[in-house]
C-alpha cells in the first residue's frame, strides 16, 4: 500500500464476515469489478479468499485445508503466534490481505506488487485454528529505512494492546537486522497515536534507568527507533533543550515520573526469546 494523491472514494462493501465476526468497514477498497454490486463479503478467515454469498463460504470452508496463514510461524507465546508470509510465494494471500486491509486504511492505495513485501500476521490460536488479529507489512528492501509499511488491528481486536505489540515486533525485527527503522508515512491518526504511545513508553523506561545520561544516538542504537522519531517524541515530552547548536536531553527525574504515570499501559510484551527469525536476504 502506498501514499496517494487521490481523494478518498466512496466505500462500496459495508460489512464483511470474517471468522466469528461481522465487521463494519471504514473505507473504500478496490475489489475487482465483479464485487462492485456487493454490500457484504464473506471471507475465509484462513486463506482470506472472499465470496459474495454465505453458501459459497460454507462450501469453501468444507474444502479449505488451511488452519493458519500460509508461511512460517516465527513467534509463539501462549496463544499468540506470528506468521511471516512472503508475498512472492503467496501472491493471492498477499493480495487478499491488501484488499481486506484497505477497508480500514485511508490515505493508502493498494500497491499491487505484493512480491516486494513480507506480511507479518498476528493470530490468536485455539483448537479451531489460528485466527487473524492484525498484521503489518514490510518491504523486503527499503531505501528509506522503513521497517513497516501498513499496520492494522481488525476492529473487534482494537484497543487491547495488539497494535503496540505489532509495532514492538517490527522494531525487534529491525534490531535483529542491526538497522534502525521507521514507519512509512503518512500515518493515520490512530497510527500516530499508537506510535507516539510506543515511542514514549520505550524511551521513558530507558531514560529512567539511565537517569537521563544518554544520547539520542545511544537511544537509537538500543531501540532501533530512528533518531528523528526519538527527537520528535522527546520534544513533545519537553525533554529536549537546544544548547550551542545541539539537541540535548534534559530528563529531570520528577518530569520523567510525571510522564511515566501518564504513559499508556505497557500491555502485551514481545518475548524476544520466542522469536525465531533470520533477516530476509
Ligand atoms: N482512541 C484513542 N486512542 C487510541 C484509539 C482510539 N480509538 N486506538 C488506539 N489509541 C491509542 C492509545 O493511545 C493506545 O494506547 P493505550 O490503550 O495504552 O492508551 C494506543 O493507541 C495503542 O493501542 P493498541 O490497543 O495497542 O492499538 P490497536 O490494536 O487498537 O491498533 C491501530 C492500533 C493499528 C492503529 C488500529 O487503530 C488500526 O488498525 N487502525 C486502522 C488502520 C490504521 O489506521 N493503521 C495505521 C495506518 S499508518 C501506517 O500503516 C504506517
Ligand atoms: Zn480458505
Amino acid at each position: 500500500l502506498r501514499e496517494h494523491e487521490e481523494f478518498t472514494k466512496v466505500k462500496n462493501i459495508s460489512t464483511i464476515e470474517l471468522g466469528r465476526y461481522e465487521i463494519e468497514t471504514w473505507y473504500f477498497s478496490p475489489f475487482p469489478a465483479e464485487y462492485n454490486d456487493c454490500l457484504k463479503l464473506y471471507f475465509c478467515e484462513f486463506c482470506l479468499n472472499f465470496m459474495k454469498r454465505k453458501e459459497q463460504l460454507q462450501r469453501h470452508m468444507r474444502k479449505c485445508d488451511l488452519k493458519h496463514p500460509p508461511g512460517d510461524e516465527i513467534y509463539r507465546s501462549g496463544t499468540l503466534s506470528m506468521f511471516e508470509v512472503d508475498g512472492k510465494k503467496n501472491k493471492v494471500y498477499g493480495q487478499n490481505l491488501c484488499y481486506l486491509a484497505k477497508l480500514f486504511l485511508d490515505h493508502k492505495t493498494l500497491y499491487y506488487d505484493v512480491d516486494l513485501f513480507l506480511f507479518y500476521v498476528l493470530c490468536e490460536c485455539d483448537d479451531r485454528g489460528c485466527h487473524m488479529v492484525g498484521y503489518f507489512s514490510k518491504e523486503k528492501h527499503s531505501e528509506e529505512s522503513y521497517n513497516l509499511a501498513c499496520i492494522l488491528t481488525l476492529p473487534p481486536y482494537q484497543r487491547k494492546g495488539y497494535g503496540k505489540f505489532l509495532i514492538a515486533f517490527s522494531y525487534e525485527l529491525s534490531k535483529k537486522e542491526g538497522k534502525v527503522g521507521t514507519p512509512e508515512r503518512p500515518l493515520s491518526d490512530l497510527g500516530l497515536l499508537s506510535y507516539r504511545g510506543y515511542w514514549t513508553r520505550v524511551l521513558l523506561d530507558i531514560l529512567k534507568k539511565h537517569k537521563g545520561n544518554i544520547s539520542i544516538k545511544e537511544l537509537s542504537d538500543m531501540t532501533a527507533i530512528k533518531a528523528e522519531d526519538i527527537l520528535t517524541t522527546l520534544q513533545t515530552l519537553e525533554l529536549i533543550q537546544y544548547r550551542k547548536g545541539q539537541h540535548v536531553i534534559c530528563a529531570d527525574p520528577k518530569v520523567l515520573d510525571r510522564h511515566l504515570k501518564q504513559a499508556g499501559r505497557g500491555g502485551l510484551e514481545v518475548d524476544v526469546s520466542k522469536l525465531i527469525w533470520t533477516p530476509y536476504k
